[in-house]
């Protein structure tokens, strides 16, 4: 216990030990949700989804939209990515190769996506943990990071959102832009294949009200320099929510993998997991998040999951530190 003690005054910053003590004298939640209000929430979200069912296409009929779906899974097409032969076997067997996302019930058939309910799941958790409602999205800009096929991106549309995702993959990028025009919701969702990376620049800044970043800050090599992208993408007052595979550490780490770790699945199968660089605990983000400029910045390990949870809020414009900066230029 007072191990404890003086390694979370030796790894904390007196702003960050009195953020930790206000946040244990709130009267707050435990640090993962009831289970009843997740439950109750859940069901909400998964009856907004319920709309993108084969009876609501508007564009295309039924057996036209299942079949370029069922064209689109499985399929190999490094090229189409941009990756030369010599550099393939470095490459993530999920940009190769096609996998869907997240479940889907469409009415006429049903997907198994690798995420399960993830993206149902996963706002229920935000909207439970942290200081959001549903009725916070309504009509409100949102950022979805990392959308692979639109699972997500379809269910904030489904709470009033005007969405613009992304995604580095483009055969994932393109199916949701597909299921967004089949389901005739085009004009507020927009989708295109970039990365995180490439938002940096004036048509970002101040325009999101909403930042939905979550399962992706681990994929990338420059964690620090994305988030700051992404503050910039706010508008003062505007919120981050990110989700994150973690290591359940007090202290401020991350453990490093790279993309020569990997989880489950085969290289022959082209379905392994891995290909995460930095992947940190729940006090690394909490730094991370305020390096880039967030306020009011709350994370947490998420003990049902195993996964580390972060909120913050762009309260101003504040600078970030330029030493060492990857991108010295950046606002
Ligand atoms: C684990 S999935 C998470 C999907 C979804 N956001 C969720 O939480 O369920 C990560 C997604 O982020 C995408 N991604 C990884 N790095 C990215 C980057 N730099 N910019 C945009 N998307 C990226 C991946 O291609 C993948 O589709």
């Amino acid at each position: 216990m007072i191990k404890q003690v003086i390694s979370k005054l030796y790894n904390s910053s007196p702003r960050e030990l009195l953020h930790q003590l206000r946040a244990r004298l709130r009267p707050t939640k435990p640090s993962w949700a009831d289970d009843g209000e997740v439950r109750r929430i859940s069901d909400e979200l998964r009856r907004r989804f319920s709309v993108y069912q084969v009876s609501g296409l508007k564009t295309i009929s039924p057996q036209e939209f299942s079949d370029y779906i069922h064209s689109k899974i499985g399929q190999v097409d490094y090229q189409a990515e941009g990756y030369a032969d010599y550099e393939l076997d470095r490459q993530r067997d999920l940009s190769i190769k096609f996998h869907w996302g997240h479940n889907h019930d469409f009415g006429d058939f049903r997907l198994e996506g690798r995420m399960g309910d993830r993206h149902i799941n996963l706002l229920a958790n935000f909207i439970t943990l942290f200081p959001i409602s549903i009725e916070d999205f309504e009509d409100k800009d949102v950022f979805d990071i990392g959308c692979w096929t639109g699972g997500t991106t379809l269910l904030l549309a489904s709470l009033g959102a005007r969405v613009f995702a992304i995604e580095e993959v483009r055969k994932y990028a393109e199916m949701t832009s597909f299921l967004a025009k089949s389901f005739g919701i085009d004009e507020r969702v927009t989708v295109e294949p970039i990365s995180v990376y490439d938002c940096n620049s004036d048509e970002f800044y101040d325009r999101f009200d909403i930042v939905y970043f979550p399962g992706v800050i681990y994929h990338l090599s420059d964690p620090l320099l994305a988030l700051r992208i992404l503050f910039n993408s706010l508008r003062v007052s505007g919120v981050i929510l990110i989700e994150s595979a973690g290591i359940n550490r007090e202290e401020p780490f991350c453990r490093f993998d790279g993309s020569l770790v990997y989880g489950t699945g085969t290289r022959e199968r082209l379905d392994r997991s891995g290909w995460n660089w930095f992947v940190p605990s729940p006090s690394a983000l909490y730094r991370m998040m305020r390096e880039a400029g967030f306020d009011e910045v709350e994370t947490l390990w998420h003990r049902p999951t195993s996964r580390v949870y972060g909120y913050g809020r762009k309260v101003s414009q504040v600078g970030i530190c330029k030493a060492g900066l990857s991108v010295p230029s950046i606002r």
